[in-house]
């Protein structure tokens, strides 16, 4: 099965009417399948069909055409074009900045309820509280030392820096994230093994294309797992195979069954578990992978924010043959600053390189050598320590607001990372109607089994609650919103 196009959701996108309306996404499934040249056709012919039938309920608020585009692995473009398509055709209707919503001149299927959109509880997007995972906190970017950073290479750098890049990255920073990498995750990081890319997503394409030039087929993901993972990989042309978790990691025989050679794993803080892999599964991975003569990605998404234990050391620094390690600043400075790297084993970095030069002619000059010169002048690790301090806190008021408004809530995954999973006990279910409730006062959350295949049959309702990016009072709010919201209040 592959994860690409069935993955993440936007049932956390706010709908003011859930009952008996299937979430956009699904309904859209098909359609996103299309072959590409009739996509955009069959896109808005699946809109206007769920409308019509009723599977849209009228009063239902469709997610942002940049979510929905995600969601389904469509362009942007295609989604815009049939929103407007449908707004101009009377089935949807479009209020400036509060969303497009299922109404207006249509008739549908089922009993039409009046398509009054839920009034925002706040101001602006309508969106009290994003609990939705994935981002770290972009006031805390360093303004300051990144602008010091950028004012200090562009005076010293000379002017054939400002050639085409070395494709591996600048001789500096690769050397500056070898030891830093090789300090603080204990990666066997070789500067002539690192390769500076545009995050762990270019990492992931450029490993992807590689292992499909050598004749691979597929690559394994974590099931749950990111739903960016299957969706890069897939994309260079390689099928998607989910792999299913337990509370130690990956499970020995589906991998050996799968008959795969490559998988992409979150060992240090899985995502989105938050599990931290046993030792036992680690060296399990890594025989498997020598036994089939295969890869690792390890993908350290988070590996820099640890709470209440020592580090887990890189998988990587186990078999640096037979692991490629990726991260990014991504978490730890911005995701927008698209910088990266990856360590690559010795049998891939020469096709490793050559893609990255065949791609973009390497990583643009000047972020690589400021990056240089904060890591080597000790502000990025001063800027880890900061964040580490201020997402501990979220963290602990996070805890203390499941605790206060959902007793009897059991949280994991929290010794690390950005985002926590809380189970809630079945009284707060089902998750449907709870995610419906928190929508309903502007709260955005994800379910766990938006991330995977399972679909559990216990009644609880499992979160997986992003904090790092909101403040404490934003969390406290947020929690006594749904709260309330849930209790008919
Ligand atoms: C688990 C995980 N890994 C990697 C990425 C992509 O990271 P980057 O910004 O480094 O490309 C994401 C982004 O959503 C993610 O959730």
């Amino acid at each position: 099965m592959t994860p690409s196009g069935t993955t993440s959701t936007t049932a956390a996108e706010p709908t003011n009417r859930t009952s008996g309306a299937q979430p956009a996404w699904e309904v859209l499934l098909p359609a996103a399948a299309a072959p590409a040249r009739r996509r955009g056709r069959a896109l808005q012919e699946a809109l206007r069909e769920a409308v019509r039938a009723g599977r849209l309920a009228s009063g239902t608020r469709l997610p942002s055409s940049r979510a929905l585009a995600q969601d389904l692995g469509v362009s942007r473009g295609l989604v815009t074009e049939a929103y407007e398509q449908l707004v101009a055709e009377g089935y949807l209707r479009s209020d400036r900045g509060s969303g497009t919503w299922v109404g207006g001149a249509v008739r549908t299927g089922r009993a039409a309820t009046p398509s009054v959109p839920h009034a925002p509880s706040a101001p602006g997007s309508g969106t009290v509280a994003d609990f939705r995972p994935g981002t770290p906190d972009l006031s805390l970017f360093p303004r300051a030392a990144w602008a010091a950073a950028q004012r200090t290479v562009l005076a010293e750098l000379p002017h054939s820096a400002l050639g085409y890049p070395d494709p591996r990255g600048l001789p500096a920073l690769r050397s500056a994230l070898a030891a830093m990498l090789s300090r603080r995750r204990g990666v066997v990081a070789d500067p002539d093994r690192l390769v500076v890319c545009s995050g762990v997503a270019q990492a992931a394409t450029l490993l992807g294309s590689v292992l499909r030039a050598r004749g691979h087929r597929d690559v394994g993901v974590e099931d749950p797992g990111s739903p960016e993972h299957g969706r890069l990989f897939a994309a260079t042309g390689l099928d998607t195979l989910w792999l299913p978790l337990d509370d130690e990691g990956l499970r020995p025989e589906p991998l050996t069954r799968s008959g795969t050679r490559a998988v992409v794993v979150t060992p240090s803080h899985q995502f989105p578990s938050g599990i931290a892999w046993s030792a036992e599964r680690r060296g399990m991975l890594l025989e498997w992978a020598r036994s089939v003569d295969g890869y690792v990605c390890e993908d350290d998404y988070d590996g820099d924010f640890r709470y209440d234990r020592a580090p887990v050391g890189a998988l990587q620094g186990l078999d640096p043959e037979r692991v490629v390690y990726t991260g990014s600043v991504s978490k730890s400075l911005a995701p927008g600053l698209r910088l990266g790297w990856m360590v690559v084993p010795e049998s891939l970095v020469e096709e490793v390189v050559e893609r990255k030069r065949t791609m973009d002619l390497g990583h643009p000059a000047l972020d690589q050598a400021a990056l240089a010169h904060l890591v080597t002048s000790g502000g990025y690790d001063r800027q880890l320590r900061r964040c580490q301090r201020a997402y501990r806190e979220r963290r602990d008021a996070l805890l203390a607001a499941l605790d206060e408004h959902f007793p009897g809530t059991t949280v994991t995954g929290i010794a690390a990372g950005l985002h926590v999973i809380a189970c809630l006990p079945a009284r707060y279910g089902p998750t449907r109607r709870f995610l419906g409730a928190a929508a309903s006062v502007g709260v955005a959350l994800r379910a766990l089994e938006e991330y995977g295949t399972a679909r559990p049959t216990d009644g609880a309702v499992r979160l997986v609650v992003g904090y790092a990016h909101l403040t404490p009072t934003t969390i406290a709010a947020g929690m006594r919103h749904v709260a309330e919201a849930l209790a008919g209040r």
